[in-house]
């Protein structure tokens, strides 16, 4: 398989420094809280590919068969000669995107990006195999500290597919936005997946399915703080919690001490307690309406051009132009 050039802007030294810093700060907090960003190592991609599979979780084949209706359309509209992916994961839904762009004519380049390395090589290597004609270029990196290392020059599209953008609390959602603005030109565009507010009764499933693969997913991220810092979470004595926050529109996702625990974090030289019954924020997943994805995008300087919905209404693709 041919292999895809691959650019690291956050090695595996970044990546513990990073994860230092978060945990400090997060598990110091009063609730404490975690970013979703840690539960993808090689496992935890694993997992989520897993997830877009189970038969509650909607989003992934709403989003798919979404795509599959309209992407002829944000084809034509996008003219794209780069198509940047943001937290692009395996890319899987892209090769619908990749299909309709090189039909449409001017797509020259490929550019994933993600935080995970694991998915990102196989992805990008993937891609450029199935699309020889395609220039793949993949970017390990964290969207939510900088886009300056994206690639400038064509005429670019920038793709946030899967409602990724419900992971980021609204400050770093803002900011963000703000992010990919300025790293485009007037005229470029962003292809934003969105997961829209719906009946809590289908949305608390699909973030706690039957078989317990999202219940996986969630302590995953203490196998990765055991691994990468030397602590000693037991994962087996945290159940997985998922809640639908009315208020805030919101699924949040937490990690629930079944008795009360004293965790060693070993690099950090740090003793954290949990009470039995205490929670740690793991994952926001927040829900969207029309209105304010148009007006979250207007703030940050972007023209709403078109926006799609599934027939359910579950799941939104936006098409927006930087203005
Ligand atoms: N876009 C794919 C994958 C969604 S899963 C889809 O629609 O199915 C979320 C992806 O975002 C994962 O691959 C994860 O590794 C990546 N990710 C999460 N936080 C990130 C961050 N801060 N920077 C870069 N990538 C991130
Ligand atoms: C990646 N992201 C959009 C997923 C979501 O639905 O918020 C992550 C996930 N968390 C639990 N299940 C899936």
């Amino acid at each position: 398989m041919s292999a895809a050039a691959l650019d690291i802007h956050l090695t595996d030294e970044d990546l513990t420094a990073a994860l230092r810093s978060d945990v400090r700060e997060g598990l110091t907090a009063e609730p404490k809280w975690l970013p979703p960003k840690w539960f993808y190592d090689a496992r935890g991609s694993e997992l989520f590919e897993l997830i877009t599979a189970l038969p509650e979780y909607y989003p992934t084949r709403t989003e798919r068969a979404l795509l599959e209706q309209v992407v002829g359309e944000i084809a034509k509209l996008a003219q794209a000669e780069v198509l940047v992916e943001l937290g692009a994961g395996s890319a899987a839904k892209t090769r619908l995107l990749l299909e309709a762009l090189t039909a449409e004519g001017p797509l020259k380049t490929y550019v994933p990006q993600d935080v995970s390395v694991s998915a990102l090589s196989a992805a990008a290597d993937q891609v450029s195999a199935e699309f020889p004609g395609l220039s793949v270029h993949g970017v390990v990196s964290d969207f939510t500290a900088t886009l300056d290392n994206l690639p400038r020059g064509g005429r670019r599209m920038i793709a946030f597919l899967g409602g990724t953008i419900g992971n980021l609390i609204p400050s770093e959602r803002a900011a963000f936005l703000q992010g990919v603005h300025e790293v485009l030109e007037p005229g470029e565009q962003l292809l934003l997946g969105a997961g829209l507010v719906i009946d809590p009764a289908i949305l608390v499933p699909a973030y706690d399915d039957a078989a317990g693969v999202t219940a996986e997913f969630n302590r995953n991220v203490l196998h990765v703080l055991n691994g990468r810092l030397h602590a000693d979470f037991d994962p087996d004595h945290f159940a997985h919690v998922a809640l639908w926050d009315a208020d805030n529109e919101w699924i949040e996702m937490r990690l629930e001490a079944t008795e009360a625990a004293t965790v060693r974090i070993e690099d950090l030289d740090l003793t954290v307690e949990f009470a039995k019954g205490e929670q740690l924020r793991t994952e926001i997943s927040a829900k969207f309406r029309r209105e304010g994805l148009e007006s979250e995008l207007a703030a940050a300087g972007f023209a709403t051009e078109r926006i799609w919905t599934d027939a359910d209404d579950r799941f939104a693709l936006v098409l927006a132009e930087r203005r």
